[in-house]
């Protein structure tokens, strides 16, 4: 959702609009019917141009240089600079001499260093009153006949703020650009410039070099008559205006210089393994690519629209009620799809995996490992094909591995990685970022490994790699398959024999995977330990669905009254069913059918039907067997008569979010008698009601409180849900699937 056609308040009170080519004139139109200003100027040399704009209701006033207008400009007005690159500094040189210093300045050009430079140069400093900016949107057309007023709906807009830059003018300047739908982000200049050498300018330089050397031969004729979609697609930027290119190639000349030297090597290497046929090196970068290609449409940042959409934050809204009557099968379990990624990948041989979970945790996961020089053909609806290299057969990887939020990735691959000949860093997102790391770090440590962590044990870790790991006893001072996943990842590099032993039971996907690879685990109680010096054989994998994830309709049956949900294929591991007794304990119409086995984890079909619940005492060894449902069982207590009572559970404190303060503080939004405890909550059910939750970018919760809309009697509203795509993609068509009516917009 854009927030265009909304009534708006007046960002400035004159837009002054130099140059009115595409990105000029598309602005000037914006605001102009947004009513965003009292007046838009627009400036050109051109006569036709300024005719033109003005037949077109483009702009109000038409002038031909500044300095007719340029009296009477003052505080709150804004003049944005959109000519070609090499032109800017004429214009700023006017604006430096006939502007007051209280106007508010910006420009459009695609290269930010030049400018800022130009800036300070002609102003002798940065002035505070300009607010260097680039719209990450265009087209090949070009000219005020070109202008749309919809041109930036949905794309990012950098703005380059540097440290003599007045905030009033980057806020007037942030809020006109978000006003005609765009998305905005500040950035260092030379951050922006070295992203936009190698994202945009190199592109545009290989179609021109493409069309002109094909149009230069003498077959180009015959060339052009055959060339079909693939050159197109290729080579319509290279319609673009010349003079613009020109000026951009040379404004960023040591930024596009950089990236261009890396392709031209790459390309050198292309050629020679055409020339050599040599078949491996082709069908490597080849996959790497496409499977590249594929990460980027499916979760990195695009300029594109319906991609910035999608990660500019998201607001769920739910009207109050639904059925919870249907027949469904939610994705993939993520604890077994990582761990699929990683023992698959460390395996001899080709391991097939079926049912994978394509949310963002599991793709960081895989994508981690693409990095380290792992070939995996997919996923196609949930069919991978891992081309494993066995266990000394990962390569270091050029670039930090981003892990996106999730922690069982960043504790499980500080294992995996502690033992490796080469350093590698890992780092994922703000929630990740704050997460404790102290727990893998420190038995790693005494393994021998060396881990660098920030302040307080948080991410980013630093693994040096090349140091011998020495096989440990690990008492775990918590509950955690995470941890324990960890030490005997590591066991696999380290010597001799590698022990954990665990205060309760957790789940055991990673000791249950290791055995189905052929690798042996002893299992004795509550210890587990291996030896080193094993390989791991590929084999086929099925992923049933994630009882994490059947656990909010699990919970959507058990509070709606006529309701019948039948979940399908659903894992049934004995360490993951925390939720199906709890329920059951609650008074829950629970039914687990037609149990049976899939790739060594069993699985089940569960039906769940409504009967009123009644609030318990949770037995305090299903804690660890509940970990991830606790947000989705609180709404059941809500639901509940009577109080619920849960202790022991402190480590909801360190999830995505500190889910019990989360919990508790959206819960009382809602009116519901909850109160948060050091290790729990104790929660009195009782009517829900409506309001606005902060899910604090935590995917569990903000799915929980959309479950608690089937009892509500008014609207819920839940902040900050994009991170519900880490865990459960289809989480919102499963969700309408049961009567919910659940809106997403932009935040
Ligand atoms: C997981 C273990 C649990 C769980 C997490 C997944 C795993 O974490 O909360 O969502 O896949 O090993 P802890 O080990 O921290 O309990």
């Amino acid at each position: 959702m854009t927030n265009r056609g909304a009534s708006r308040e007046m960002v400035c009170d004159r837009l002054v609009v130099i140059g009115l080519g595409l990105i000029g004139a598309s602005v000037a139109a914006a605001a102009r019917e947004q009513g965003l200003c009292r007046e838009v100027v627009g400036i050109s040399r051109r006569s036709s141009t300024l005719e033109l704009a003005l037949q077109a209701g483009i702009i109000d006033r038409a002038v031909d240089q500044l300095s007719a207008i340029a009296s009477e400009l003052k505080s709150g007005d804004v003049v944005l600079i959109s000519v070609p690159t090499l032109t800017v500094a004429d214009v700023l040189r006017d604006c430096q001499n006939q502007l007051c210093g209280t106007v508010t300045v910006t420009d459009v050009a695609s290269v930010k260093g030049n400018v800022v430079e130009m800036a300070a140069t002609i102003y002798g400093k940065m002035p505070a009153q300009f607010v260097p900016g680039h719209p990450i949107a265009g087209s090949e057309k070009s000219g005020v006949n070109a202008a749309s007023t919809d041109l930036f709906d949905g794309h990012r807009v950098i703005l380059t703020p540097v440290e003599e830059t007045g905030l009033g003018h980057v806020g007037r300047i942030r809020a006109l650009w978000e006003a005609i739908g765009a998305v905005v982000c500040c950035m260092e200049v030379a951050r922006h410039d070295a992203i936009l050498a190698a994202t945009s300018h190199l592109p545009h330089l290989l179609a021109y070099a493409l069309v002109d050397s094909l149009a230069s031969g003498d077959e180009h004729r015959e060339i052009f008559r055959y060339a079909a979609g693939g050159f197109r697609d290729f080579t319509r930027i290279a319609a673009s205006d010349p003079v613009m290119w020109r000026d951009i190639a040379l404004a960023n000349r040591t930024a596009i210089l950089n990236v261009l030297d890396r392709v031209l090597s790459d390309f050198t290497r292309l050629r020679q393994a055409v020339d050599q046929a040599d078949q491996d090196h082709l069908i490597d970068v080849f996959t790497r690519a496409r499977d590249a290609r594929h990460y980027f449409e499916s979760v990195s940042e695009s300029p594109s629209m319906s991609l910035s959409k999608a990660r500019s934050e998201t607001r769920y809204r739910l009207a109050p009620g639904g059925h919870s009557r249907a027949t469904l099968q939610v994705p993939g379990d993520k604890s077994i799809s990582h761990r699929s990624i990683m023992l698959g990948s460390l395996a001899e041989g080709l391991t097939e995996v079926n049912g994978f979970l394509e949310g963002e945790d599991s793709l960081a996961t895989l994508q981690a490992f693409r990095d380290m020089g792992v070939l995996i053909e997919g996923p196609d609806d949930g069919r991978l094909a891992i081309h494993g290299v066995g266990l000394n057969g990962l390569k270091a990887p050029k670039k930090p591995l981003y892990l996106g939020n999730s922690g069982t990735a960043m504790r499980l691959f500080s294992g995996l990685l502690a033992g490796q000949a080469f350093d590698v860093e890992l780092i994922g997102d703000e929630s990740l970022t704050k997460r404790p790391m102290g727990r893998v770090a420190d038995p790693l440590r005494a393994m021998g490994a060396v881990i660098e962590t920030a302040a307080g044990g948080r991410p980013p870790l630093r693994i040096r790699g090349g140091n011998t790991l020495k096989g440990i006893e690990y008492k775990m001072p918590m509950a955690s398959a995470q941890v324990k996943s960890c030490i005997l990842l590591a066991g696999l590099y380290a010597e001799g024999v590698s022990t954990v032993e665990e205060p309760a039971p957790t789940r055991d996907h990673t000791e249950r995977m290791l055995q189905g690879f052929g690798y042996t685990v002893v299992r004795e109680g509550s210890r587990a330990e291996l030896r080193s010096g094993g390989g791991l054989k590929a084999r086929r994998i099925d992923v049933p669905s994630d009882i994490s994830s059947a656990a909010f309709f699990m919970v959507a049956a058990a509070i709606t009254p006529g309701s019948d949900i039948l979940l399908r294929h659903v894992g049934i591991n004995p360490t993951r069913v925390g939720v199906l007794n709890i329920l059951t304990l609650m008074g829950a119409d629970v039914q687990v059918l037609d149990e049976r086995e899939a790739g060594g984890e069993p699985v089940a079909d569960i039906r769940v039907r409504y009967s009123g619940l009644v609030g318990i005492d949770i037995p305090t060894d299903q804690v660890p067997l509940a970990i991830d449902e606790f947000p989705v069982i609180f709404i059941a207590a809500a639901c509940a008569s009577g109080k619920t009572r849960l202790t022991g559970a402190e480590e909801l404190r360190v999830k995505e979010s500190d889910r019990i303060q989360v919990m508790a503080d959206g819960l009382q939004v809602l009116g519901v008698d909850a109160e948060a405890t050091d290790d729990g909550m104790t929660i009195v059910g009782g009517p829900i009601g409506g309001g606005l939750i902060d899910s604090h970018g935590d995917h569990r919760i903000a799915m929980a409180f959309s479950i608690a809309a089937l009892r509500a009697r008014a609207e819920i509203s839940i902040n900050h849900c994009n991170n519900v795509a880490t865990s459960f993609p289809s989480f919102i068509e499963l969700a309408r699937a049961i009567g919910l009516q659940l809106d997403v917009e932009d935040m």
